[in-house]
């Protein structure tokens, strides 16, 4: 299993606070099962503009950490940009890492906004005509779904995939994208699940949220999809195919 979402790289950003953190995380998700985790620090214009070469020594670093204390986890490059302008930029530039140096890119919006931003689908476009998959990352947070998380649908047909959290589902960003959620997995709008994790507690409650999730989706073939096949795919840099929304 991959986790294509998590904060694990010390010092770094809001995630672990040190080795040891990183460590503890690193050994949680072993015991879990997750094989890979793709490391997504934030990258925030003005905010955390972490150097690249630098974060990529880190990740390097933390993977022989890793070793030397028996986890056998492995750590890939990434990033969780937050939404900016001229993106693609910033990729080619290599001032950010796509997911494991990849054509798939995580983006997040920014979460208190109630519209969409404006310039979304120009980003998006020119990632696109870059050859690039943007991913947004947990859609069922932001303030505008609460419209209804049909409004994402467009966003999907323009072909941007959607990763939820894994805490979502259990409440941990609190009602809103609870229910988000829960209707997003309804109307088969999830192409990928991660963990998001700043600490262990994602890590913690992952047996509780997946029986949630399986309790909604009960189709095996598509568990698979979601947790292993797409992860996996993104890892290896191979082309997805889009399920639309059932509404659609
Ligand atoms: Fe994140």
């Amino acid at each position: 299993m991959i986790d294509m979402h998590c904060h694990i790289v010390p010092f770094t950003d809001d995630g672990a606070v040190d080795n040891d953190a990183s460590l503890e995380m690193g050994k949680l998700a072993m015991e879990l099962g997750y094989t890979d985790i793709i490391c997504t620090s934030h990258y925030i214009i003005h905010d955390i503009e972490n150097d690249y070469s630098e974060y990529r020594d880190n990740v390097e670093k933390l993977n022989k950490l890793f070793e030397e204390n028996g986890i056998t986890v492995k750590l890939h490059p990434g990033n969780e940009i937050f939404f900016t302008n001229d993106i693609v930029n910033l990729v080619k530039d290599k001032k950010v890492s796509s997911l494991n140096d990849t054509k798939y890119v995580l983006v997040e919006f920014p979460l208190f906004n109630n519209t969409l931003p404006m310039n979304a689908y120009d980003e998006f476009n020119a990632l696109q005509d870059a050859g690039y998959t943007p991913i947004l990352a947990h859609p069922e947070r932001y303030d505008f779904v609460s419209k209804g998380v049909e409004c994402l649908i467009p966003l999907v047909e323009s072909g941007v995939l959607l990763q939820a959290n894994m805490g979502s589902i259990n409440g941990k960003y609190g009602k809103h994208a609870q229910k988000n959620i829960k209707k997003m997995l309804k109307l088969n709008m999830v192409h990928f699940f991660g963990t998001d994790s700043h600490n262990t507690s994602v890590y913690e409650m992952q047996e509780k949220a997946l029986k949630k999730v399986k309790k909604i989706i009960k189709d095996d073939e598509l568990i698979e999809k979601i947790f292993v096949e797409n992860p996996q795919k993104v890892l290896n840099n191979e082309k997805i195919s889009i399920w639309y929304p059932k509404s659609k």
